[in-house]
């Protein structure tokens, strides 16, 4: 191989100053509240002006921020109030802030498995996994991608059950022209260091329903009615309050957030088009009603073609300074070991065993049901992406993936998949 082959080159990267987008902006709106000394969102101004323009952005009445993207999704769970032993129908391929929450809510996460090219919930993978016990879905847009909503609304829809999005991963996402988090009953984002815009941590929650933002605003805030004639603590709740220096930065942060999104979007689609005739190596399959903001780029690879499959093309990858996730979550939610042990509070398997589930089925993980998930985690290796990449940049990784599939080809595989 020629040496120009063999270069490499830094690519920006989301956990220090290289890929992020941080610069006066943000410093002003710090300094506003350093200035006025109220660090305190109750009193603050930043944070309700971050709920307000997120709001006005998505076209919606209402948001809440919250501390971290898990306390929005968990702020979410307490809206639709589970009963101890109801269950949550969720994905098997998302982050644990997505899980833990239902936990904590004495609700439990039932797993539907994903369609394995688009690694999301479907609503024919969810349908079989609701029981008169179901008391949400709980949707991922994963790396950025919409799940087919309105398959997925229909279902729920006609049966009474409320659907949280979880769009973490999606800020900029759309689906038939709206955006994500305004499809469900409840849509929850995250601040944290790596998503579209951060703060380093943080997290929104949107919904068009008073009720649940009610709830949500309430569950935030240690569940004091302020402003009510007879404020009292109504109900379980903690402090997932956000910080108005958090807010400050998110604030600055959200005036970013279209460009970041285009710019994403827009080098995304020219490694999509320099992939094309890669053998063995698939763009992310998008839908023609959807727009995917790609959070992270995510391969297909195809073991029938590649030697090795993702983990051996990731490999290569990683050898030329592309330090992607062959596999990303390695194994499904279901398999981590507080799920897998159902080991929860003290040496209790609460909320899974006890008089709250008396009468019905066991509820068993297992990875024999969730063969599309096993497949897709077999099968993707996910890139790192951010809206510091450049055509440069994005031409660099479309040659370290050109050469590392070449040289794992399987011959008669890749003349197969070229015909
Ligand atoms: C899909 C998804 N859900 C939930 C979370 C949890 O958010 P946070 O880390 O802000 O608590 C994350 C990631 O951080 C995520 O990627």
């Amino acid at each position: 191989m020629s040496d120009a082959a063999e270069r490499s080159m830094t690519l920006p990267n989301d956990q220090d100053a290289s890929g992020r987008s941080f610069d006066h902006e943000e410093l002003e709106q710090l300094r506003m509240v350093l200035d006025s000394g109220t660090l305190t969102c109750t009193k603050g101004s930043r944070v309700r002006e971050l709920e307000q323009s997120f709001a006005e952005r998505l076209g919606v009445d209402r948001c809440r921020a919250a501390a971290s993207g898990t306390a929005a999704l968990h702020a979410a769970v307490a809206a639709i109030d589970p009963a101890p032993g109801d269950e949550i129908v969720t994905t098997p391929i998302t982050d644990m802030g997505a899980i833990t929450p239902i936990l904590y809510q004495s609700a439990i996460p039932v797993f539907a498995d994903v369609d394995p090219r688009t690694y999301n919930v479907t609503a024919a993978t969810i349908e079989p996994k609701l029981t008169r016990r179901t008391k949400a879905v709980m949707v991922t847009h994963l790396f950025g991608n919409p799940c087919e909503m309105d398959e997925i609304l229909e279902l729920c829809r006609g049966r009474g059950i409320p659907v949280i999005e979880d769009c973490a991963q999606a800020y900029g996402a759309s689906y038939r022209g709206r955006p994500v988090g305004t499809l469900g009953d409840i849509g929850c984002f995250s601040l944290q260091q790596g998503k579209h815009i951060t703060a380093g941590e943080g997290g929104l929650v949107v919904s068009q329903s008073e009720h649940y933002t009610r709830r949500i605003r309430l569950f935030i805030d240690k569940a004091w009615g302020y402003g009510d004639p007879n404020p009292d603590h109504y109900f379980l709740a903690l402090n997932y309050r956000m910080t108005e220096l958090v807010g400050a930065v998110a604030l600055a942060q959200l005036g970013k957030l279209d460009g970041n999104v285009k710019q994403r979007v827009d080098m995304a689609d020219r490694l999509t088009a320099a992939l094309q005739n890669v053998p063995g190596v698939d763009a992310p399959e998008v839908a023609h009603h959807a727009v995917n903001s790609y959070w992270r780029y995510a391969l297909h690879v195809d073991p029938a073609v590649i030697r090795g499959g993702a983990v051996a093309l990731g490999d290569l990858l990683r050898e030329r300074g592309v330090f992607c996730a062959p596999r990303y979550i390695q194994k499904p939610a279901f398999e981590c070991q507080v799920l897998r042990d159902q080991v929860t509070f003290g040496n209790s398997r609460f909320p899974f065993v006890g008089p709250q589930r008396e009468g019905e089925p066991e509820i068993r993980y297992d990875r024999a049901d969730t063969p599309g998930t096993i497949e897709a985690l077999e099968r993707v290796v996910v890139l790192p992406w951010n809206e510091r990449y450049t055509e440069e940049h994005v031409d660099y990784v479309a040659s370290v993936i050109a050469a590392a599939a070449q040289r794992l080809a399987i011959p008669a595989a890749a003349g197969e998949g070229r015909s």
